[in-house]
């Protein structure tokens, strides 16, 4: 029988492990350990007679805003089980210990080719509205001044088990010039603390916001769907329906009836495609 559970330090290996099977790549022990630890993050792993073989992760962000969200970073299942429905546990005990944490929102961005993890998600009770986003990232770079705030964008430094980095919000919402010098912020900020990289999501329908400076520096990584769900003040999750709000983040969201019409489906479905070709 497999068992999910909170993970300790001692599954830090068990973990690598994991990482390693699915991504083939090396993970940062010490951020792992950590969130094991703190109150600000969370790691569960799946058991199987005494091997770690699945985890999530998270942790949380603040914005500007003061928005608390619980960011569902990574989610991963050995690939012998996969399938059998252990993503979905993990993914659902990360809300649940997410949600004793004050939070409005549990969300995760997922590859828009990713069928299996929107599969997983949806089963948690996840919804997304498919819109498209792009992850774009600027590498580090010295300033000769100190980093300044820039009114309405965020700055968010992240400590994730495959990478330290820094997340920028609400880069396309300022002008031209605030878009500069939060980029050039976030990425003297990040070279200063021996960061890896600065990262935004850009819807790619208001792409074309971003200030060309900007755009061209950034390399871009992927396309992404958000997938989120609600946590109500009572510490559950709520079925909802995605709006967005001005930011490029889906914070917003409206509860919705579970049955929908006919016709309500109808304007759903016609709401995603017109956003996935917008
Ligand atoms: C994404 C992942 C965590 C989901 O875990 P899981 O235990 O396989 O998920 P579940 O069994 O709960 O169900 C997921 C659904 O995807 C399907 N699925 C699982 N593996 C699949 C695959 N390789 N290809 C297509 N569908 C797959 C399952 O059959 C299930 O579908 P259903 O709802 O129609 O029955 C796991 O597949 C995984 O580790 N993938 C690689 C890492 C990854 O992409 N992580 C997510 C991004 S951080």
């Amino acid at each position: 029988m497999t068992v999910v559970r909170n993970a300790t330090p001692a599954d830090v290996e068990g973990v690598a492990a994991v990482v390693r099977d699915v991504w083939a790549r090396e993970i940062l022990p010490e951020v792992c350990r950590a969130q094991t630890e703190d109150d600000t993050s969370g790691l569960w792993v799946a058991v199987e007679e005494g091997h770690v073989v699945g985890f999530a992760s998270a942790f949380l962000t603040v914005n500007e805003a003061q928005d608390r969200r619980w960011e569902l970073d990574l989610v991963a299942v050995t690939p012998a089980l996969q399938g059998q429905g252990l993503g979905e546990r993990l993914i659902r005990r990360a809300c649940q210990d997410g949600a004793q944490r004050d939070i409005a929102l549990v969300r995760a961005l997922v590859r828009v080719g990713n069928v299996a993890s929107q599969k997983a998600f949806g089963r948690a009770g996840f919804m997304t509205d498919r819109r498209v986003y792009h992850l774009l990232q600027w590498s580090p770079r010295p300033a000769r001044t100190p980093a300044a705030a820039v009114d309405g964008v965020s700055l968010l430094p992240v400590d994730t088990l495959v990478y330290r980095g820094l997340w920028i919000e609400g880069l396309e919402d300022v002008s031209p010039i605030r878009q500069s010098s939060a980029v050039a912020a976030a990425r003297s900020i990040i070279a200063r603390g021996g960061r890896l990289t600065a990262g935004a999501l850009v819807a790619a329908d208001r792409e074309h916001l971003l200030a060309a400076g900007v755009r061209s520096r950034a390399e871009t990584i992927g396309a992404y769907y958000w997938f989120v769900t609600p946590i109500s003040a009572a510490g559950t999750q709520r079925q909802t329906m995605l709006r967005h709000g001005p930011g490029q983040c889906p914070q917003r969201v409206v509860d919705f009836p579970h049955q929908l019409t006919e016709r309500q489906h109808e304007d759903l479905r016609s709401h995603i495609r017109s956003r996935v070709s917008g």
